[in-house]
């Protein structure tokens, strides 16, 4: 059976922070306007499509994944004519947008909630999870992401609501079918946009039972997903890819198998936690073992192929920079910044990149829980701070993981506020002497390039789609290799992980190299891995 390749599994999408991206009228945060004028050099970098954080009016207190309409622009960002503007103007340049879809709950400022916790009797109310009791008493021990109960009481109902992140961020009643239908006519307002898709929000949350303790994969999940598909994106050619941190590869492939009709892919998050310590929160730090990181690749690779659809990426807002993370944010900064792309561009699925990645991009260090804004990071830091952790350690830990490292401002130039803005800057800007889009053009070295060039070579060579993958061993805990096969073309990818030399016996393999796609340093491929080395190469 011959099947069409869908755009997306050819595409890369970036991932925009619109807060922190560019501002366009001075008042420190970035906005859609300010968007539009840097669509030619997304468009330089070879992009295919644009997810877009929420741009939606919001209280802000989790950043815009807290909304309080689903159809209309907060003013910062600008109004429905930026927005029809901006998909306009991406399309010129053949850049989709995606839209950030939070239906697991909305704001506590949406009308629908304001309704629902006015009035029993409104129809809103049964859009929202509530339960009785009394104050002194959750209906059960479950929590909230934010830290706290995941019920909070409202004493003239004498009930109380449910919300797995913040009280601010009451959860959505899946359960009712007028919500659903609601929701599903909002998802095709956006489509009549023409927008090229959705990113869902914490999706696998939506068909929880408290009642039973279950939050994440409740037993409705995929029903609802399958309901949604026919009801909103189904006959189109959209992108739908889920956010998932409870997803194993069995149920990825429900999510991505094309059979099912339910999402083309989902973000899942096995890596991300492999440098914590097990059965802890991400905060509670380990040392990452470069092995079990190729192995948890290889495993979604191979359980996903043909199965399925895997998402690629090491960023987005609520991670750090993946230099100071798993490369090296100091002198091999470049370097290891193209070790990274290449290791992940060469697997198999769809490559996010989130802002300023493609030019290395590294963690901001605070001192004080003053220089935070993150709602997670400043809830775990009070709460911590209550359990009798040392100050010293709950900062190490923020600086380590906390959501902010990645929300500080894209660097466009070496001016003061790095070409973000000219007023005061939402969240500071980090230094931007050498980090920034201007520099990165000039020097064809750049790791800018890398990711350009990567990203082209998604599109020209038909093996990065479809090839099979195989994990290649090798003899060093730090050095990961793999093959990609497709009819008669092998192509062979070998990482150094770390700032050490390492070997990789090239000369003992039964290949030779035909053809180099990519490698991140300037001399001949051999036995000798240079700290970061990191090729790209055919062998058949
Ligand atoms: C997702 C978002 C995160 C947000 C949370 C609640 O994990 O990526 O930023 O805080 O959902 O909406
Ligand atoms: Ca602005």
């Amino acid at each position: 059976m011959e099947e069409k390749t869908n755009w997306w599994k050819k595409a890369t999408i970036y991932q925009i922070y619109p807060r922190s991206f560019q501002d366009s009228n001075g008042d420190g945060i970035g906005d859609l306007p300010g968007i539009i004028q840097r669509l030619d050099y997304l468009a330089l970098l070879g992009i295919d499509a644009i997810w877009l954080s929420p741009v939606y009016p919001s209280p802000n207190e989790d950043n815009g994944y807290d909304i309080s309409d689903y159809e209309a622009i907060g003013e910062e960002y600008g109004t429905m004519e930026d927005m029809d503007r901006l998909i306009l103007e991406a399309k010129k340049r053949n850049i989709k947008i995606i839209m950030d879809l939070v239906v697991n709950h909305t704001s506590s400022m949406h009308p629908w909630f304001q309704a629902a916790k006015q009035d029993v009797n409104s129809k809103y109310h049964d859009f929202y999870v509530w339960r009785k009791g009394h104050a002194q008493e959750p209906p059960n021990a479950l929590t909230s992401n934010f830290g706290g109960s995941a019920w909070t009481f409202v004493p003239e109902l004498n009930k109380y609501y449910f919300h797995l992140h913040a009280k601010e961020q009451p959860d959505l009643n899946w359960e009712n079918p007028t919500l659903r239908k609601e929701i599903y006519r909002m998802m095709n307002y956006w489509i009549q946009k023409g927008i090229g898709g959705f990113r869902l929000d914490v999706i696998d949350l939506i068909g929880k039972e408290p009642d039973a303790l279950i939050t994440k994969n409740g037993p409705k999940l995929h029903t609802f997903l399958q309901e949604m598909n026919q009801h909103t994106f189904g006959p189109y050619d959209l992108v739908t890819v889920g956010e998932t941190w409870g997803a194993t590869p069995e149920i990825a492939q429900l999510y991505s198998d094309v059979q099912r009709k339910e999402l083309s892919m989902v973000f899942q998050f096995e890596h991300i936690n492999l440098d914590k310590q097990p059965g802890k929160r991400k905060w509670d730090l380990k040392k990452l073992d470069p092995q079990e990181l190729h192995q948890v690749f290889a495993k979604w690779q191979i359980e996903l192929a043909n199965k399925g659809w895997n998402s690629l990426f090491w960023n987005n807002h609520d991670l750090p920079r993946i230099i100071s993370r798993w490369g090296n944010d100091r002198e091999y900064r470049v370097v290891s910044g193209k070790m990274l792309a290449i290791y992940l561009f060469f697997l198999q699925g769809t490559p996010y990149v989130y802002q300023g990645e493609e030019i290395g991009m590294i963690n901001y260090p605070i001192h004080s829980i003053d220089e935070v804004d993150d709602i997670e990071s400043r809830r775990m830091y009070a709460q911590r701070l209550k359990e009798g952790y040392a100050k010293e350690d709950i900062i190490a830990s923020i600086n380590a993981k906390g959501r902010d490292n990645a929300r500080h401002p894209m660097q466009w130039d070496a001016s003061k506020q790095a070409g973000f803005t000219t007023g005061t800057p939402w969240l500071a800007v980090g230094d931007a002497s050498e980090i920034n889009v201007e520099a990165a053009l000039k020097d064809s070295n750049s790791l800018f390039y890398t990711y350009q060039k990567l990203i082209k070579l998604r599109k020209e060579l038909p093996i990065l789609i479809e090839g099979s993958f195989q994990t290649f061993p090798t003899s060093h805990a730090n050095v990961l290799a793999y093959t990609r096969s497709y009819g008669n073309t092998e192509i062979l990818v070998v990482v150094n992980f770390s700032s050490q030399e390492a070997t990789f016996a090239l000369s003992q393999t039964p290949y030779t190299i035909k053809e180099v796609y990519i490698h991140n340093y300037d001399k001949e491929i051999n036995d000798t891995l240079l700290p970061y080395e990191a090729y790209a190469v055919r062998v058949k």
